[in-house]
């Protein structure tokens, strides 16, 4: 029987640390309104000092881990988004795994910037399809605050930190339908963190013009490949970047607001843990039931993308 990958359970963190729009009014020159109007955005999570992405996505994952029922032994692979990893080498996902105490998987950490968690969850699909592995740890965890320029106020009110995690498991029912993912690196300079200044630097308004058009049109083939109608669509859990994005792509599919999962104004845009965060973020509140359709949808640095359709 075909096998499929489908999600067992989440998890996820949030630092303690909340910085409103309105503390941000003494750091630069904004305003909560400006914020909010233009993003969506009224606060986000700032991690500790000392605290890592390896850090975040340990509490994320012992939450999945144990909302799971399978023993972390069991996970026969660990696929680390992020775009903020503790050391250089070696990766975040090993360095997780060692903090796990997980002895019978391998681990590979995976840069695709906001897209990450989207390209991890493809990875894992393909391992799991193929009998490789029967569990895997699929985890997005960012402390993208330590990119900041903090007198940059195109790109610091729009970042925060956190981390989200998914058991994904074998299942002969789907499952994971479908998953897409592209990049084009000729938008290379449109957003990115240079090594010699190391910190983020974005045309905003490029980067949302592109956005819009490339999940637009994403949005539509990932339910044209599914023989999907929109309506048939029970949750769209989106990429956290701007909820001004996520409305436009709602529009161009007509997908209404209640059919979409917003977290932007409580996290901003945290990266690679954006969709997980998300995700658990409904789904500790049963927002999910069983059979339900669900979309991810992503896009960032490179510029890259994916969506991915499931049936909950
Ligand atoms: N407070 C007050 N004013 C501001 C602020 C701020 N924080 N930031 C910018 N402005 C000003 C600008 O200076 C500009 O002023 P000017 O007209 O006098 O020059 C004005 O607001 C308008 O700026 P725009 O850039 O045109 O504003 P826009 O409506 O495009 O919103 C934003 C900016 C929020 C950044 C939006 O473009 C956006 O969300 N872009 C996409 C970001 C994104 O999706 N990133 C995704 C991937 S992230 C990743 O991969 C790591």
């Amino acid at each position: 029987m075909t096998k499929y990958a489908k999600i067992i359970s989440s998890g996820s963190y949030l630092p303690e640390k909340i910085l409103t729009n309105k503390e941000l009014e003494n750091i630069v020159d904004t305003t909560d309104e400006w914020i909010t109007e233009r993003t969506g955005i009224k606060e986000r999570r700032i991690s500790s000092k000392n605290e890592t992405s390896v850090d975040m996505a340990y509490n994320a994952s012992i939450e999945a881990i144990n909302k799971s029922d399978i023993n972390k032994d069991d996970i026969g692979a660990i696929f680390l988004a992020t775009c903020t990893p503790e050391r250089k080498f070696p990766s975040t996902a090993v360095l997780l795994q060692n903090k796990l105490d997980i002895k019978n998987a391998f681990s590979f950490d995976i840069n695709a910037a906001c897209t990450g968690f989207v390209y991890a969850l493809d990875v894992a699909k393909k391992y799991i399809e193929t009998g490789q592995i029967k569990y895997a740890l699929v985890v997005g965890t960012e402390k993208i605050t330590s990119l900041l320029d903090w007198n940059d106020r195109n790109t610091c009110v729009l970042f925060g930190d956190g981390s989200g995690a998914m058991i994904i498991g074998a299942s002969d029912s789907p499952g994971i339908m479908s998953s897409t993912i592209g990049s084009d690196g000729s938008y290379k300079d449109l957003l990115t963190v240079n090594t010699d200044l190391d910190y983020i630097e974005m045309k905003g308004s490029d980067v949302f013009k592109t956005a819009v058009n490339t999940l637009g049109k994403l949005a539509k083939h990932t339910l044209e490949i599914n023989n999907l109608s929109q309506d048939k669509l029970d949750w769209l859990v989106p990429h956290q970047a701007n909820e001004r994005i996520i409305l436009a792509i709602a529009k161009k599919i007509n997908l209404p607001k209640e059919k979409i999962i917003i977290t932007v104004n409580k996290h901003g845009n945290t990266s690679a843990a954006s969709i997980p965060l998300a995700f658990d973020t409904a789904n500790s509140k049963n927002t999910f039931k069983p059979g339900e359709i669900i979309m991810l949808e992503a896009f960032g640095a490179g510029f890259t993308w994916g969506s991915i359709l499931l049936k909950y």
